[in-house]
This record gives structure tokens, C-alpha cells and sequence, in this order.
């Protein structure tokens, strides 16, 4: 477009952008003046929480947290101050410092017709209010929260409770102003049983307090949706750099090990983007129930022990956590509408760090994985009753904001990074996502400001034109899409279809040649069989994905016999396999693993895919609902509630 322009324009236009300073924005008069969240009550322009503090009493018996939410309030005249919550119940509110308090009247507002983002806490206060002090407790209505029974521990002698805030699930927990686009630090003191630790996203501790009283500090203004605590029989062990692994006792030697390269992890992280922010980096394992892969609560990981495939061939997954704590949690989403800000540059992030741990072919293929279920799920919105949710910004206004949580936002908004990577040259767009990060550091970010801050940084300084916002606001993938091609891969996709024509690629098979040894000729064997060790998940991924959906049972149990795939230790892999045994009603045969695997693990990226091909098949229907009825209670709410709704 740019060189029809007269040329004097364009010198003018460079001119302007080079002695321009970066674009100034996202100061605190420009947060105060972008919309307000569609997800929260809270009215942040006239009272917001600076500070909180919590003082809690974590009760197993009752599974209960009695809980005191302190707020520390940035008041600009308000005679109200709002806050969110969802399944508490309030006892009463003060006003004042500790031990200076005042009871005050409070009302609590109805809860929205669908129930998505729960109720409004309406605290009289005046111009002069700054503390503000919530007596609570939690119910069975606390989404956030999964307590878990002895049994579903791996030591299976003590209990574990953790949460889980993202995205509006901490209101759930403690009465707060529960959006993205307000930071705030915490503090907090936690009583919990004495033969129990307790962490949260913050300094935490690395040895079992007798008194059961755990003091923490989050230092660092986050989002509320990062605010977390874990309490069970946990221990630690240090991986070096700064870097360490908490899990329940047994389980620290295998995730020391599987863990070994988060330092280097951290190196490359450091390299590319600026130094790490939050003093630490430790990862949390919790136990099967964890519904997602990890969660980058700030400082403290949380991490499902699926995870532990004793060939480090899911760790991914923690470069995605680590990924976070630049974009994210330094750098956040100032509404749910824009969470491929957060996650899309993360994934890019991540398979930066892939990159340089195991090379370009690898990185290359984990990201065709992705965009091959990006193709999917695209091909699924088009023809849902929402389409346009194929956008990367989302209108999520009365709708759960659960549901931008997408492969759009996701691998739409890495190939956006990918694609732009491809235009500008790697060392470019490093330069600017290294600029971006520092300048919004401890900022939130929307989709306009963050193009305002693309062009201004990026786009207009080297001339360069680029579609974002068909990229942003139009819905599927824009033709200028970065292509990436595997051979590898391309190889599986041909086993599948040879084993789909009747063929067997991975029958026993030999070849003989003729060796010198010691000056005499001899038959050497060679085996050209191909095994599962062989190949990394993701080929076997692709294989399965390839394999026709009405493969008969006899030709499945065929490949089970030679490739073991219901008894896989990757879980990737058996949610590939899962879903095919479904749809070829193959899953009859197999159920004892199929169920073993549904009612321990609460990953919902493996059991909606696995349910829903369950659902689907007539034959297995049934076994569908008989395995959730024994297993919801197992899942953590997020997992529950999602796998009811599509069974329903
Ligand atoms: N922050 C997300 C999880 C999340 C997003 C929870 C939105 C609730 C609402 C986390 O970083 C994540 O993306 N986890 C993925 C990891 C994967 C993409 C490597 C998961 O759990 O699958
Ligand atoms: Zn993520």
C-alpha cells in the first residue's frame, strides 16, 4: 500500500516514528478509561483493592476455608465499593485497620441469569474508606476449590485441597474485585493442619511448619485470577538456577528428573525476552484431578502429574507455564475478550524454548500438532451457532469467558506471532516482544493498545504492512498464514493411510546383508520393524489421527497387539487412541484402561474429546455416562461441570 504514497510523505511518516518516544500508553489514565470488564461487578474506576491480605483457616473436616479478606483500597471518592463473589457466604464486613474496625452494611445483588459470574458485594463506604475487611467462609458451591480425600492422593494417607482461579473462579474463593485489568499485591496467613504445607503463588516455604501457621507475601502486583493455594503432604527439591519442583513426597525423585531442564529452560527464556521477574520459579505437581496441563500461578506453577512420562516428552507444557511469567503475568490480558494476548504469545513463546532445547524439526513438528487441531476446531465454530468465535478478540459479554479458551486464542494467536515472525525476521520481532514486555511490564493489554504499540514499534519504524487486523478481528485464518511442513510427519500420515488400505507397516520385518568379519563373509540381520520407542508422541499422534474412524475391531486389536497404545504411559497418546477406540467402538474391548484412565485423570483437554466420541457412538453411549457417574467425583469442578453439560 505503502509505495503508491508520495515519497516525501513516507520520509515524513519515518521521520515521525523514529524521534517519536515509544508510544506512551497503558499509563493508569489510559486503564482508567477502557471499558469495564464484562465479567465483574467491580467498579475499579472509583474504588480498587491495592493491597489484599488474607487471613485463613484452611478446615478438612468441614472443607471449609474461613477466610478474612482484607482490602487495601485506592479510593478516588466512591460512596460504594463493589466487589464479585460466587458461592460464599459473608458474615459480616468492617471497616478500619486491624483491631481500629467497623461494622458496616453491606447487600449482596442477585446472581446473573445464567449464573456465570455470580453476585455483587455492594460495601457503603465514603470518600475517606481505604480498608475494608470481608469475613467469609466457603461452601460446596466454591468452584475454585478441590478437596481431595485421602484416596485420591498419591500417598493416599493425607488429604490435598488446591485451587484454581482462572479465569473468574477466585471470586469463588475469597470476596474480591475479581478482573484482570486490576493488579494488586497480597499477603497472607494460612492455618492448616499440622502434618500439612501450604504454598501459594508467592514466597513460599520449603519445610513443614509445626505451628501449621504459613506466612506469605506476593510482593509483585497480579491479576486476581493468579492468587493460589495448594495445602497437602508435600515436599520440595531444589533443580538449581533459582529453579525447584514441589510434589507430594513420592513423587520428588520422578519430577526432579523429569524436570532436570527447566534451568536451561529459564536460560533461553531470559535470552529471548528479558530477565525473569518473579524471583523464583518453582513447579507445583498436584494430584490426577488438576483439570489442566499447568497453571502459571506466579512463582508457583501448578502442574498435573500426567505430566510425568519418564521421557520428559510433555515439557511443553511447563515451557508454556515458564512462558507466562512474561506474557501473562507480567503482560495481561485486560479482559478475557483478548486471552490469545495472553496465551497465543505464549505458545509462540513456548515453542521459542522447544526450539532452542531440541532443535527446529521437533519444535517444528509439536507446532503442526497443534494447527492440525486448530483446523478442527476452526471447521467446528464455522458451523457452530457462535462463528465468529474463530476471531482471535472475542465479544464474550453474558456468555462464560471459559469459552475463549480455544485452540483460536491458543494456535491462531501463535501462527499470528509465527506469521509476523515470517514478515519482519526473527531478530526484529524478538527485539519488539522484548520491548513489549518491558514497557507493559505489570500492565494489562488489549487488542487496540497492542496494535497501537505494533505499529508504532514495529510495523510503521520498518515500513512494513501486515493484516492484523484481519488477523484479529475477521474470523479463521487469513491466506498469508505461515505454512510449516514435517516430513516426519508426513511420513505417519502414509503408515496410516497403508494401514488404513489393509496394509501393515509395523509387521516384524528384516533384512539380511552380507558383513566381513575377520575376513569371512556373513549374513547379517537387520531389523527394519517399526517400534513405538522409535518415534516421538507426536508422530503416533498424527498416525492415530490419520487412521479411518470405522477401522474394524479386529484390525485395532491388530495394532494394539504391535504397538501397545492402550497401555501407553503418555497420555497425549492414549487421548488419541481413546477417541478412535471410541468411534470404532473398539473402547468395548478395552474398557478397564479406558475407565482406569477417565476415572483417575481430570485433564478436561483429554476428557472432553474422549466423552464426546463416546457420546457420539450409539454403541458406546452408555459407557460414557456409567464411567462419569463413577468418576465426576474424582474431577475438579472446571472438569465436572464441562463434562456434565456435554453428556447432558
Ligand atoms: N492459563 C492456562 C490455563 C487456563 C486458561 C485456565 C484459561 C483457565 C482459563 C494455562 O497456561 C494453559 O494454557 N494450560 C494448557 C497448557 C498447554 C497449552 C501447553 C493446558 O492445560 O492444556
Ligand atoms: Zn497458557
Amino acid at each position: 500500500m505503502m509505495k503508491h504514497w508520495p515519497l516525501f510523505l513516507i520520509s515524513l511518516l519515518v521521520w515521525a516514528c523514529n524521534n517519536a518516544p515509544e508510544t506512551p500508553i497503558a499509563n493508569t489514565e489510559k486503564l482508567s478509561s477502557l471499558p469495564q470488564d464484562d465479567h465483574s461487578y467491580a467498579n475499579l474506576k472509583q474504588i480498587h483493592t491495592k493491597h489484599l491480605h488474607l487471613d485463613l483457616e484452611v478446615d478438612f473436616k468441614a472443607q471449609t476455608i474461613y477466610g478474612i479478606a482484607r482490602h487495601e483500597m485506592q479510593n478516588n471518592g466512591a460512596d460504594t465499593a463493589i466487589f464479585d463473589l460466587k458461592g460464599l457466604m459473608i458474615q459480616k464486613v468492617t471497616l478500619g485497620k486491624k483491631g481500629h474496625e467497623k461494622e458496616t452494611d453491606f447487600t449482596i445483588g442477585p446472581m446473573d441469569k445464567d449464573s456465570i459470574i455470580g453476585q455483587a458485594l455492594l460495601v457503603d463506604v465514603d470518600a475517606k474508606t481505604t480498608d475494608i475487611n470481608i469475613y467469609y467462609q466457603t461452601t460446596g458451591a466454591s468452584a475454585a476449590l478441590d478437596w481431595l480425600d485421602t484416596t485420591l492422593t498419591s500417598s493416599k494417607t493425607k488429604p490435598f485441597l488446591y485451587t484454581q482461579g482462572q479465569a473468574i473462579l477466585t471470586r469463588t474463593w475469597i470476596p474480591l474485585q475479581d478482573s484482570p485489568s486490576n493488579r494488586l499485591t497480597y499477603s497472607a496467613d494460612v492455618k492448616v493442619p499440622t502434618d500439612l504445607l501450604a504454598l501459594m503463588s508467592a514466597r513460599n516455604p520449603t519445610k513443614l511448619n509445626a505451628s501449621g501457621m504459613y506466612h506469605f507475601e506476593m510482593p509483585y502486583a497480579i491479576p486476581s485470577y493468579l492468587i493460589a493455594l495448594a495445602v497437602g503432604d508435600i515436599g520440595f527439591k531444589d533443580l538449581g538456577t533459582g529453579c525447584g519442583v514441589y510434589a507430594e513426597k513420592e513423587l520428588l525423585k520422578s519430577c526432579a528428573k523429569e524436570f532436570e531442564d527447566l534451568p536451561q529452560m529459564m536460560n533461553v527464556a531470559n535470552e529471548l525476552y528479558g530477565k525473569y521477574r518473579w524471583e523464583r520459579y518453582d513447579v507445583l505437581v498436584l494430584p490426577y484431578s488438576f483439570p489442566f496441563g499447568g497453571m502459571e500461578n506466579p512463582m508457583l506453577t501448578f502442574a498435573n502429574p500426567t505430566l510425568l512420562t519418564g521421557d520428559k516428552s510433555l515439557v511443553s507444557v511447563l515451557a508454556h507455564e515458564l512462558a507466562h511469567s512474561w506474557s501473562g503475568n507480567l503482560v495481561t490480558n485486560h479482559s478475557w475478550s483478548d486471552l490469545w494476548l495472553n496465551e497465543g504469545t505464549t505458545v509462540y513463546f513456548e515453542q521459542r524454548i522447544m526450539e532452542a532445547l531440541s532443535g527446529k524439526e521437533v519444535a517444528d513438528i509439536m507446532a503442526l500438532i497443534e494447527f492440525d487441531e486448530l483446523q478442527d476446531a476452526l471447521k467446528e465454530i464455522a458451523a457452530s451457532k457462535n462463528p465468529e468465535d474463530s476471531k482471535l478478540h472475542l465479544e464474550l459479554a453474558g456468555r462464560d469467558p471459559d469459552l475463549a479458551l480455544s485452540d483460536v486464542a491458543y494456535v491462531k494467536g501463535a501462527f499470528f506471532f509465527k506469521t509476523l515472525e515470517q514478515k519482519v525476521g526473527r531478530a526484529a520481532l524478538d527485539a519488539f516482544l522484548k520491548g513489549y514486555f518491558a514497557h507493559f511490564a505489570f500492565q494489562t493489554i488489549d487488542a487496540e493498545t497492542f496494535t497501537a504499540y505494533l505499529e508504532a514499534n514495529l510495523l510503521r519504524p520498518q515500513s512494513i504492512s501486515f493484516n492484523y487486523k484481519q488477523w484479529i478481528y475477521d474470523k479463521g485464518l487469513p491466506p498469508n498464514c505461515l505454512e510449516l511442513k514435517a516430513p516426519r510427519l508426513e511420513q505417519m500420515k502414509g503408515f496410516a493411510k497403508q494401514y488404513n488400505a489393509g496394509g501393515n507397516p509395523f509387521k516384524p520385518t528384516y533384512r539380511y546383508k552380507w558383513v566381513r568379519k575377520n575376513g569371512k563373509r556373513k549374513k547379517q540381520k537387520i531389523d527394519l520393524t517399526i517400534r513405538y520407542q522409535d518415534r516421538i508422541i507426536q508422530e503416533w499422534q498424527i498416525f492415530i489421527r490419520n487412521l479411518n474412524t470405522n477401522t474394524s475391531v479386529a484390525r485395532m486389536r491388530q495394532l494394539d497387539q504391535a504397538l501397545h497404545f492402550s497401555s501407553s504411559q503418555n497420555s497425549e497418546v492414549l487421548k488419541e487412541w481413546f477417541v478412535l477406540a471410541a468411534q470404532t467402538s473398539y473402547a468395548l474391548e478395552i474398557k478397564k484402561p479406558l475407565t482406569d484412565f477417565l476415572v483417575k485423570v481430570g485433564r478436561r483437554k483429554y476428557l472432553m474429546p474422549i466423552y464426546e466420541a463416546l457420546q457420539q457412538n450409539p454403541k458406546t453411549k452408555d459407557l460414557a455416562k456409567q464411567i462419569f457417574e463413577k468418576a465426576q467425583e474424582n474431577y475438579h469442578s472446571v472438569s465436572r461441570s464441562s463434562v456434565a453439560a456435554l453428556l447432558k
